[in-house]
């Protein structure tokens, strides 16, 4: 079973974003499955967990380039959030290749909780003010 199940609640109706969205999703619950069918074979691991900060730091960047152009007035402390969970994919990233830390359950959880509650609220607030 994948880990998040695409919900009418996570659309914003706006298409290019919802795309985007889903497709992080995607990566997401590809990172899970591999965490649970191939838990020995850091590689494969490393490689699911780059893809997911690559597509997240590509999407953030086409997200915030819209919001700029927009004027949108929370630009601000949306960039932020987005800066923070680069920071620490980057930094988790670091800490497992030297080995520091393996991936775990945890950081999986946090992955899924702060994906879902970003696009729900932070996102969900631009796609409200995009479509006054
Ligand atoms: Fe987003
Ligand atoms: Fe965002």
């Amino acid at each position: 079973m994948a880990l998040v199940e695409w919900d009418p609640k996570f659309q914003l109706g706006i298409e290019q974003f919802d795309l985007h969205h889903r497709h992080l999703v995607g990566l997401l619950n590809a990172l899970y499955e591999k965490y649970a069918t191939e838990q020995d074979d850091d590689a494969t691991l490393r490689d699911a967990v780059s893809d997911l900060t690559e597509y997240a730091d590509y999407h953030f960047s086409v997200e915030e380039n819209w919001m700029r152009q927009g004027g949108y007035p929370a630009y601000e402390e949306h960039v932020l959030q987005h800066k923070q969970f680069i920071f620490k994919l980057v930094e988790f990233n670091r800490l497992y290749r030297t080995d520091k830390e393996h991936l775990s359950l945890e950081i999986i959880a946090f992955l899924r909780r702060w994906l879902l509650d970003h696009i729900v609220q932070a996102d969900g607030k631009y796609g409200e003010f995009i479509k006054r």
